[in-house]
């Protein structure tokens, strides 16, 4: 059999493992029919002259200039979908006052599927704009508004993870928004599972339902044991809240009488394909369950700035072993570029390790041994995302699909230049980082496909 391959050739920049950074320099990377990158051809190896021979005759062959590079597309495990018009509000409220008074109000509204359709169209192509080529989406109550975000998903070409979220207890949720019973709640979820299952079988780049109960807070036992059943018997991906601030961890202690982590295993809820979001108020021994049931972190380090007061411990957690990546948290967190949360999670840890409080011996601030680099938090975005869903994405290997964003640091609205003096990779890498926009994101591809493309002068 024939199969028809398109060829790449561009330098690119991943880490195959966390934290290892590999630049591979003047690559021809050979994508077959399905997206999947089949075989990775070097200068050094001895085939390269004949395969780049056959590059140039086919039609498609895309070479990068000098300037531009590869990334991997980057993998956001943490978005509120619906609260996209919310980015940037009542950031300086409390988490249950943001919830009650700005954003219950706001996800009621996507019960109107046209506006739901209006504001997903809108976030999706946002997203696919920052480079964001793998999302991880919770969307409303609502099974109608849930499923055109999945559809939405799958016209503009990410690769969408998607959840209708459960919440139904009764004195934890207002009456205008919530599942109607614990039983409906169940049974949506499941016609839910099964038709974006459906969706999936057209979609190349892969659409997948996701059960998500919002929290444990907001939903009755009753529920999050139904859920837990689906979890074994559809074998889908998972996704809530967990441990994300002080309140939430002791509301569920209260409750329960045990740790938010052993809840939610108790209810079947944490295998290889859950992620929890936040989990800021993990202890060693949640930690322990995170790793005996392939439970992943989503860490969301603006939104913890804001609404946790808090800073997820990246670098005890990830020396414990657990799989995490990078999540926006739109809208507890404002910006919807895991490049700023790159960023800030770089940030976040060095305060971590710190301390800011002056007026304390230097001995006494802070949590030893606790900052990250910001290859680290590029890890986290890529490569440890693609664990954290147990998908073949986030790194650009044979086997891996080819999602891939094409920075160009000569992009005259943000020229990226180190006057020829930063020059070796991983310095090139960290001004990147550091100093990419949206002007330098030329292009998007998720599963070979071109999605995003950006034009000079727009
Ligand atoms: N906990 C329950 N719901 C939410 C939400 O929408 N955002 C955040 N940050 N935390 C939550
Ligand atoms: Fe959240």
């Amino acid at each position: 059999m024939n199969m028809k391959i398109q060829y790449f050739k561009g330098s690119f920049f991943h880490t195959p493992v966390h934290g290892q950074l590999e630049f591979v320099e003047e690559a021809l990377l050979l994508v077959n029919e399905e997206g999947i990158i089949q075989s990775i051809v070097r200068p050094t190896d001895e085939m390269y002259a004949d395969t780049l021979h056959a590059a140039k005759q086919t039609p498609d062959f895309v070479e990068l200039a000098q300037g531009q590079y590869f990334l991997p597309g980057f993998i956001d495990l943490h978005v509120h979908a619906p609260q996209w018009p919310q980015a940037g509000v009542a950031l300086d409220t409390p988490l249950n006052h943001w919830l009650d008074e700005c954003t219950f109000p706001l996800e009621a509204k996507y019960e109107d599927v046209d506006f739901a359709k209006e504001v997903y169209q809108d976030l999706v192509a946002h997203l696919l704009a920052q480079g964001t080529t793998t999302v991880l989406y919770f969307a409303t109550v609502h099974q109608a508004a849930s499923l055109a975000l999945a559809e939405i998903c799958g016209q503009q070409g990410q690769r969408g993870l998607v959840g209708k979220v459960v919440m139904d207890l009764e004195e934890m949720n207002p009456s205008y928004y919530r599942d109607a019973s614990a039983q409906s709640a169940i049974e949506e979820t499941e016609s839910f599972i099964l038709a974006v299952k459906e969706l999936g079988k057209d979609v190349k780049q892969g659409i997948y339902p996701v059960v998500t109960p919002r929290f444990v807070p907001s939903c009755s036992e009753e529920a999050l044991r139904g859920l837990g059943d689906l979890v074994q018997k559809h074998h889908v991906h998972v996704q809530s809240h967990c441990s994300e601030s002080q309140w939430a961890h002791d509301f569920v202690f209260e409750r329960f009488g045990k740790r938010d982590t052993e809840v939610l295993r108790d209810f079947g809820l944490l295998s290889d394909k859950s992620v929890m979001a936040h989990c800021n108020f993990l202890n060693e021994s949640d930690g322990e369950i995170y790793l005996e049931t392939g439970t992943a972190v989503a860490h969301c380090p603006i939104s913890n700035s804001y609404f946790a007061n808090s800073v997820f411990p990246v670098k005890k957690f990830k020396e414990q072993g657990l799989e995490m990546g990078l999540g926006t948290d739109i809208s507890g967190g404002f910006s919807p570029s895991l490049y700023d949360n790159i960023k800030q999670a770089v940030m976040s840890s060095r305060m971590l390790e710190d301390g800011v409080d002056t007026n304390r011996a230097f001995e006494e601030r802070g949590v030893a041994d606790s900052r990250i680099s910001v290859i680290e938090a590029f890890s986290l975005a890529t490569q440890g995302g693609g664990e954290a869903l147990s998908l073949p994405i986030g790194v650009l290997k044979p086997g891996y699909a080819f999602d891939a964003q094409v920075i160009d640091i000569h992009h005259p609205h943000n020229r990226i230049s180190s006057f020829g003096i930063f020059e070796q990779p991983a310095e090139i890498l960290q001004k990147i980082l550091y100093l990419a926009t949206k002007e330098n994101i030329r292009q998007v591809w998720v599963q070979g496909n071109l999605v995003h493309q950006k034009q000079l002068g727009a």
